[in-house]
């Protein structure tokens, strides 16, 4: 099925058979942010996406420099992290960054054996292993450096029967706005400097055993459009997917020179969270206020010509702007917010799998117009 971006994806060499995979991964626990205003994202996060009330750390627990909320959709988990005081590592990411994702956090059977098979391959120590327990058992974390300030964190919590982890209480509270049905985390991108997507997929070969599955150079993303150059990295099961972007030249500004620019540096772009029904969340969404990127109604003039036959109807697409892309295994719908900060930096995407297994390229060139659009709005083009 053609797309409108018509190059074929370059598929990479397999994975030698029956290698061992030395960074068993579970999935992603949780990711974690590091913002101004922790009670106040906490907030945004229920309201707008529909996340619940799960844990609090902070002064009333024993914890003096920070406070952090839990909260959780699903199999979706975000923690939102806010300093307290000045002169810390915390106050000095957000002052760097704005708000963003610090940590990765990776569920696993191990995190002392993740953390010795990640720093002997080279991964450089974030967090030796250590023990936090409470009188609802203890969990097991670690942890490695990443891109940028960004970091993974491995979390082993088979021998945990509390809300979240050891120094958070149960947060509960009369507010809880519905579920918009968001499952859990997709993929998460991180956006590196010139030059530096080899090296970094090379991090994630070396270092976490994890393979290059998808690769979009330059020509598959237009020079004449906010290009950028990608390459897709999985872990051995699958379960957990790290897309890497790099700038690449074109006629324009590109969009991730956009957010190094104002990241200060190396982070995470989006994080994708999956839905069974991409129609209703996206509806929820919309009313909650979460604001969408939206692309020409062109865009669906030729959808099924372009796509083929799908399940859905087109006019609730049209009307909310989601996208539809076809591969080989079947199809994905998808839509992506604007950034939910001011600065341009992390945004979300909304993924519904229907047997697809890539990420929407056939929809690069209408997305990265509508991207256009907003960096020209902002005078960042
Ligand atoms: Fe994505």
């Amino acid at each position: 099925m053609e797309t409108t971006l018509e190059a074929p994806t370059r598929q990479t060499k397999p994975l030698p058979a029956a290698e061992q995979d030395f960074l068993p991964l579970q999935g992603t626990d949780y990711v974690e942010f590091y913002v101004g205003n922790a009670k106040q994202a906490a907030h945004y996060y229920k309201t707008a996406f529909g996340f619940q009330s799960l844990a609090y750390s902070g002064p009333e627990t024993g914890v003096r420099d920070r406070a952090s909320y839990a909260i959780r959709q699903n199999k979706l988990t975000f923690v939102l992290t806010t300093p307290l005081r000045r002169d810390n590592p915390i106050a000095d990411h957000i002052y760097k960054h704005g708000d963003g994702v610090k940590a990765l956090a990776l569920r696993v059977a191990d995190a002392t054996s993740a953390w010795q098979e990640t720093t002997k391959r080279g991964g450089k120590s974030y967090l030796e292993p250590m023990t936090v327990s409470d009188e609802y058992g203890e969990v097991v974390l670690s942890g490695i450096h990443t891109y940028g300030d960004t970091v993974h964190l491995f979390v082993e919590r088979e021998n945990y029967r509390g809300a979240f982890m050891p120094g958070f209480r149960k947060w509960e509270t009369d507010y809880n706005p519905p579920s918009t049905g968001l499952l859990y985390v997709d993929h998460c991108v991180g956006n590196v400097g010139w030059n530096q997507m080899n090296p970094w997929v090379k991090f994630y070969e070396d270092v976490m055993g994890f393979r290059n599955i998808l690769s979009f150079d330059d020509n598959d993303i237009s020079t004449e459009y906010s290009a950028l150059m990608s390459k897709v990295m999985s872990n051995g099961n699958g379960y957990v997917k790290f897309p890497i972007n790099e700038p690449a030249e074109g006629k324009k500004k590109s969009q991730v020179e956009e957010y190094l620019d104002f990241y200060n540096g190396e982070g995470v772009q989006h994080v994708a969270m999956a839905t069974k029904d991409i129609v209703s969340t996206v509806s929820d969404l919309q009313q909650r206020g979460v604001e969408f990127l939206k692309v020409p109604s062109t865009y669906y003039a030729d959808l099924i010509d372009r796509v083929g036959k799908i399940d859905e109807d087109i006019e609730p697409l049209e009307r909310l702007g989601v996208l539809v892309d076809r591969d080989d295994e079947g199809y994905l719908l998808q839509i992506f917010t604007k950034p939910v900060e001011d600065r341009p930096t992390l945004f979300y995407e909304i993924i519904q799998r229907k047997g697809a297994k890539s990420f929407g390229k056939g929809n690069f060139k209408a997305l990265f117009e509508a991207i256009e659009r907003e960096q020209a709005e902002r005078g960042n083009l």
